[in-house]
């Protein structure tokens, strides 16, 4: 793995420095001193040539407070993040997530290069399924639409009638007008789903490996250490993980739900780096912190999104048929929410 000593950078000169002063401002309670030292000259580089290659940077929640603050010009859960792909006009798009977040870029904009500033950075659910998968339930189960978890590779989506994120899961599975549903790969998304619908879902055994190891009695010792405290959590956790939490969203969802309430100690069950980007926004919530670390979103690094932009690689690509497929299935969701 590439090291932020290993890709070279400019000193900061004063006037970039004076720049960058309030930013650090509003970021020194989340980012320490001794780090911010060494993530700025990144900063300003990365700034300077992504003006230079006409590239937007889109940023997932989950990614670090010196990329989520730092870089990005649109950050957002996986729906905000598709739906700005779909509408930039910018040339590069450089995907600060992981591989399936860059995947549906690129589905969504085939004319554009887009870039991942790791390719190794993946995801369990989208590991957990196979076109081929697919097409087999299809046959188990005639006539029973598809929705697929927008967590999920070019070719499972491509097999796929229509995909969801967490945030619109129950009303695209509703827009369908079935009685019976596939939903696809996450057990847990699809039983949580399942319980705020009467449609039947067939699921699949694909998890998360960051919420499935979240469990109620730890949301229970929470709940002991801090009375009072406000418990949010991503669907992607399991059912007694839920049932034990105040509310449950998708990444953005709990921002919003956030902004609307007047809770002051917080804990969210999801990754590590969204309770440090939320507390920015936020500083009159004291937010309690466990942490699960995704460790495909923590590859991206700022010396690994300049290299990016300097070589704009590595690129993703996807075969032009099966983007035409998965388009229509990722464009029926758009349509829908
Ligand atoms: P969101 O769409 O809620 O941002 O979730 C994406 C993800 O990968 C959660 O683990
Ligand atoms: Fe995939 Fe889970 Fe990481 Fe999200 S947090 S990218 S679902 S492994």
């Amino acid at each position: 793995m590439q090291t932020q000593s290993e890709a070279r950078v400019p000193e900061l000169n004063p006037a970039q420095r004076a720049e960058l002063a309030p930013l650090y401002e509003r970021v020194r309670d989340v980012i320490p001193e001794v780090e911010w030292a060494v993530h700025a000259p990144y900063i300003a580089e990365i700034e300077r040539l992504k003006r230079e290659r006409n590239a937007v940077i889109l940023a997932h929640n989950y990614q670090t407070p010196e990329i989520y603050y730092g870089i990005a010009d649109i950050t957002g859960d996986s729906l905000g993040l598709a739906r700005e792909a779909a509408k930039t006009d910018a040339g590069v798009i450089v995907q600060c997530g992981v591989h399936f977040m860059a995947e549906t870029s690129k589905i969504l904009c085939p004319e554009k290069t887009v870039l991942i500033p790791d390719m190794d950075a993946g995801c369990s659910l989208a590991e957990s399924i196979t076109a081929a998968d697919i097409r087999l339930l299809r046959e188990r189960y005639p006539g029973v639409p598809v929705v697929t978890y927008v967590n999920t590779s070019a070719e499972v989506k491509a097999e796929s009638d229509i995909c969801c994120t967490s945030s619109n899961a129950v009303d695209i599975v509703e827009s369908l007008n079935s009685e019976r549903v596939i939903f696809l790969p996450d057990q847990y998304l699809g039983k949580w789903v399942a319980s705020q619908t009467d449609v039947e879902l067939i699921l699949w055994q694909g998890a998360c490996e960051v919420h499935e190891r979240f469990t109620g009695d730890e949301l229970r010792r929470y709940r002991e250490q801090h009375p009072g405290v406000h418990i949010l959590a991503h669907p992607e956790c399991p059912p007694d993980v839920l049932e034990e939490a105040d509310f449950t969203g998708s990444t953005s969802g709990l921002i919003k739900h956030l902004s609307q309430s007047d809770a002051r100690q917080v804990v969210m069950i999801t990754e590590c780096s969204m309770s440090d980007n939320v507390a920015v926004e936020f500083p009159n919530i004291d937010f309690v912190r466990p942490c699960n670390l995704c460790p495909h979103m923590k590859r991206i690094t700022l010396p690994k999104v300049l290299e990016s932009l300097r070589t704009l690689s590595p690129r993703v690509e996807v075969d032009p048929a099966i983007a035409r497929q998965a388009r229509r299935a990722v464009e029926r969701m758009l349509e829908v929410a």
